[in-house]
């Protein structure tokens, strides 16, 4: 992405072309028009509210504000019309063509000679004597306020990719009976490896690859503690997917952020085996990147599942037979899962005698730059509206 320049005037804007601007879609085009509307409203506010010092005077500056706008030759308008309208791609035309004629409809407000003050010099007013509280009750209507005047519409925001990934994902687990749960973010080193059987000397433990608050305190690294927060309040059976935001002692790069999003999945009954896990996540893989996919489960090791895996999917680009995408492999990995270890199952008070689960981990951006084919997990956070507005 390019750094962001100081913005342009409408004076620079209306030069431009659609596409000079970056405008590819119709909130592009309401968000300008609306820009629009909101300069000339405030070009017309700021000389009613200033007064002019004789008739003359005010004759001339109101001519100048319409011919700034509405000339024929070189008003903002005929640039308008010129460079975003006639040269508007057949998609935006509609869109262009709407705002234009609500642009004109309002032009008319511009005609301001009625509402402008003669005052004689000296006495202009400033803006900070309407501010002034009167000595007379009698508070008379700014007359710059014409309430008939059509409002402005505000552009429309859109879902985060990130939010709308996780609601997607959210949609296929509900509709399989699971529910959501949540944790906390700031979490003891307890519910983040003791409860969770990741021995004293795992590597992840370290603060190299950690956030600290203090020695008992960190941000959570996965969403894995609220398995055991959940078991200790809810007991078995239990199906939850748990989604939230986790942190790594990662440098931001095209790959990594410090801050990421993960969704968790658990479910624990009586007899459930792994051909459970297995029948649950091809049946989410389907779902969510469509009939086609076909999944495969390697084996991995995580120290609170065992035994555990690695699920891949078929690469939806080439549909297995190898590219790029796939380095070759025609598979991409997607999560992490596994049978829930007896003793995270005690851990969380749920007797494993009785009792068996499965759990899936995966990262939400990974998701989501797979599914709308974005290379870059730095795009998700930098709040540039030219991305999110695609959404
Ligand atoms: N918590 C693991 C991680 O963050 C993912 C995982 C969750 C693996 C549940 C297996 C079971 O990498």
């Amino acid at each position: 992405m390019r750094p962001y320049k100081t913005p342009m005037t409408i004076d620079e804007k209306v030069v431009k072309t659609l596409p000079e601007l970056g405008v590819t879609n119709a909130n592009g085009v309401e968000a300008l028009f609306a820009e629009v509307r909101a300069a000339m409203e405030k070009e017309r506010q700021e000389l009613v509210s200033r007064g002019a010092a004789s008739e003359a005077e005010r004759d001339k500056l109101c001519k100048a504000l319409r011919d700034r706008w509405l000339a024929r030759k070189n008003g903002l308008v005929s640039f308008i019309d010129e460079n975003w309208l006639k040269k508007a791609a057949k998609e935006l035309k509609p869109a262009v063509g709407r705002n234009f004629n609500v642009l004109r409809q309002v032009a008319p407000s511009l005609e301001v000679a009625e509402l402008v003050k003669t005052v004689p010099v000296g006495l202009a007013v400033r803006p900070s004597d309407k501010l002034e509280p009167a000595d007379s009750v009698a508070v008379e209507m700014p007359a710059a306020l014409d309430l008939t005047l059509p409002g402005y519409r505000q552009p429309l925001g859109s879902i985060h990719p990130i939010t709308r990934m996780q609601r997607e994902i959210e949609e296929i687990f509900l509709g399989l009976g699971f529910w959501i749960e949540g944790g906390p973010e700031i979490e003891s080193v307890y519910y983040n490896f003791d409860a969770l059987n990741i021995p004293e000397t795992h590597p992840s433990r370290d603060d190299v690859d950690t956030l600290y608050v203090d020695a008992q305190t960190l941000l959570r690294t996965h969403t894995s503690p609220v398995q055991i927060r959940a078991m200790e309040k809810y007991g078995a059976p239990l199906y939850i997917i748990i989604p939230g935001k986790c942190y790594r002692h990662d440098n931001p790069d095209s790959t990594h952020s410090p801050m990421f999003h993960q969704i968790e999945g658990l479910a624990i009954d009586t007899d459930i085996t792994f051909a459970d896990l297995k029948g649950t996540l091809d049946f989410f893989a389907k779902k969510l990147f469509g009939e086609k996919i076909r999944t495969r489960f390697q084996p991995s090791f995580f120290p609170f599942t065992e035994p555990s895996g690695e699920m891949a999917v078929s690469c939806m680009v080439c549909d297995g037979q190898g590219c790029r995408t796939c380095k070759e492999s025609g598979w991409i990995e997607v999560m992490g899962c596994g049978m829930v270890h007896p003793e995270v199952l005690r851990h969380g008070g749920v007797d494993p005698e009785r009792y068996s689960g499965w759990a899936f981990g995966l990262g939400v951006e990974r998701f989501a730059m797979r599914k709308y084919d974005i290379d870059d997990i730095q795009l998700f956070f930098q709040s540039d509206v030219r991305f999110l507005e695609q959404f």
